[in-house]
């Protein structure tokens, strides 16, 4: 991991910077890869998207909540951009986290929300993916996931081809649709490959084997050498369109997305919006070095 990796993943916990980012509005070029800070902003943006072709999952952005009527407040806003999904009529789920919603203050607190809008979106006949966090909240999350998955059939979560028991685990997520990742937070080598190859490597393994399992699964990356290997992968096993998606970030490889959405694959575009967008982004400097020089420039002609 590079010294640079580590820094803007150290940024993205600060808790004093995050809070102060809520009131300085999308700053350092943010507002690129941020769909504003209204339901109203995301929509528009997000029917724009499906006119090109592209699906969207939407994320009112926001993490680490520990105050508990913060993380009711988002439990509603969760909701209220549920109507909205409904109301616009746009190919689109919801992608939430967990700390949003009071995880970090009371497991029943946190499942009672989740309860209301897995609920709601049954009801509309949209899916809700709980982005995956850190490891210490893992289990947990799983816990919670497999709990709703009594009720509902339309909830899913994320499975990061860093973790040593990622392969394990997808063995018993088999018929649950999911979203691989690679894994964007910074872990101990106890519970994580540091290695870029030994994690592509265990990443395409993972979608290959949901695949092979007849799950849904979307695969979530920029890494073309990938999507071309997946790609290969569903021709000889002749694996149905319909059976799995391209995720992308918005504001990330447009072209990219775009030229898959025109071959005829299903490509579903990443939407975060809202005014908690400051550890996103930081995650986001951390991934690319490239990212960082988009933000320096906005900085300067602001
Ligand atoms: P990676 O960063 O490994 O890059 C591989 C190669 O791809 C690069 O060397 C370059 O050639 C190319 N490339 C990458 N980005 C490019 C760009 N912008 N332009 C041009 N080329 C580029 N993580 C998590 O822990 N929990 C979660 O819930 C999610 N959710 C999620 C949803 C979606 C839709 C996405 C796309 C990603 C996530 N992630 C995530 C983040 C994920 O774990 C990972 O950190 C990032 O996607 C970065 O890894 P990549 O696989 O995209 O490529």
């Amino acid at each position: 991991m590079n010294i640079s990796r580590n820094f803007f993943l150290f940024l993205s916990e600060n808790k004093l910077l995050n809070h102060a980012a809520k009131k300085w509005g999308l700053r350092l070029g943010a507002s690129k890869v941020v769909a504003g800070t209204t339901i109203e902003s995301a929509m528009k943006t997000i029917a724009g998207l499906n006119e090109a072709g592209l699906a969207c999952t939407v994320d009112r952005l926001g993490e680490f909540v520990t105050d508990k009527q913060e993380a009711l407040e988002a439990g509603q806003y969760c909701i209220n951009t549920l109507h909205a999904i409904h109301e616009w009529k746009v190919d689109c789920h919801l992608s939430l986290k967990l700390t949003q919603l009071g995880l970090d203050i009371d497991k029943n607190l946190c499942m009672n929300n989740m309860r209301s809008i897995v609920q709601t979106a049954n009801q509309y006949d949209i899916y809700v993916n709980i982005d995956m966090e850190d490891y210490s909240r893992y289990q947990t999350t799983l816990d919670i996931l497999f709990a709703l998955r009594k009720e509902f059939d339309n909830v899913g979560t994320v499975i990061q081809s860093y973790l040593y028991r990622a392969n394990e685990d997808i063995d018993h997520l088999q018929g649950v649709p999911l979203r691989l990742v690679k894994g964007a937070y910074k872990e101990s080598a106890d519970v994580a490959m540091q290695e870029k190859a030994d994690i592509d490597k265990n990443f395409l393994h993972l979608i290959k084997k949901h695949l092979s399992h007849g799950s849904y699964t979307a695969i979530a990356t920029h890494d073309h050498e990938i999507i071309e290997q997946v790609k290969a992968f569903v021709h000889e096993n002749q694996i149905a369109y319909h059976s799995f998606e391209f995720q992308m970030l918005y504001g990330f490889r447009h072209d990219l997305q775009q030229q898959l959405a025109n071959e005829g694959y299903r490509v579903c575009s990443y939407v975060p919006f809202g005014n908690d967008w400051y550890g996103y982004f930081m995650r986001r400097l951390a991934e690319r070095p490239q990212n960082i020089k988009l933000a320096v420039k906005s900085m300067l002609s602001n």
